[in-house]
């Protein structure tokens, strides 16, 4: 396996603290597409798109929970141009990116960690890319997903490996399940960083 690039190294190392990840990402945005796609291979935003894209028709509304620079909206678009697609993200700076590629209906600084700023029951499917990883967002951060989604739409979010079963994930998303709050639809092992030999859970899940 090769070593992890040192930018992954700061990056999971961020213990979910705003103030730094803040920082962290505000300092990376302009090199973060090149980095992450082609020096680190990450086909998070690839994967995504793929699993979410045949389960929502037409001009569907969805979510990009901490959609960073755009990668996963522009890689919906190339599927579906119609999709209307709104983005939040804890980064101004990813934002800003996010604003360049033209993909998205509006973008909304917010915190994942906690109350989201949209109604219950708003969105027709949510996507989640490389934000459900060691030192970012926990597991409890999906219920909200849940809240804001519409019944039987489609939720689809990575979780890095390393983070699956230390972060909690399993038992969580199982007991969200049990409790009748999501059904899940698909929980696959997919490549997540191709060039680092990283794979993530690549989960769709269903709001109930
Ligand atoms: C690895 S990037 C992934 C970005 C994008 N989804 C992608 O696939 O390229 C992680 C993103 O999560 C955001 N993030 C981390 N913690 C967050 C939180 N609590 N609420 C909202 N966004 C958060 C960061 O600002 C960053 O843009």
């Amino acid at each position: 396996m090769s070593p992890e690039n040192p930018l992954l190294v700061r990056a999971i190392s961020l213990g979910g603290d705003k103030r730094k990840i803040t920082e962290f990402y505000d300092e990376w945005a302009k090199a973060y597409d090149h980095d992450m796609t082609d020096t680190i291979g990450y086909v998070g935003h690839v994967v995504t798109a793929e699993a979410l894209a045949p389960l929502v028709s037409g001009d569907a509304e969805i979510l990009d929970a901490g959609c960073g620079t755009g990668l996963v909206a522009v890689e919906l678009k190339n599927r579906n141009a119609a999709l209307r697609i709104d983005g939040i993200d804890l980064t101004q700076g990813m934002l800003d990116e996010a604003a360049k590629t033209g993909a998205y209906r509006q973008l909304v600084p917010g915190d994942l960690t906690a109350t989201l700023p949209f109604p219950d029951n708003s969105y027709d499917g949510i996507v989640s890319a490389g934000v459900y990883t060691n030192g970012h967002v926990g597991p409890e951060g999906i219920e909200e997903l849940v809240r804001i989604a519409k019944p039987g739409a489609p939720i689809v979010l990575t979780v890095r490996d390393t983070a699956w079963e230390a972060d909690g994930f399993d038992v969580h998303i199982r007991d969200l399940e049990t409790a009748g709050r999501i059904r899940v639809r698909e929980i696959r092992h997919s490549p997540y960083h191709a060039n680092e030999d990283i794979f993530c859970h690549l989960c769709t899940l269903e709001a109930v």
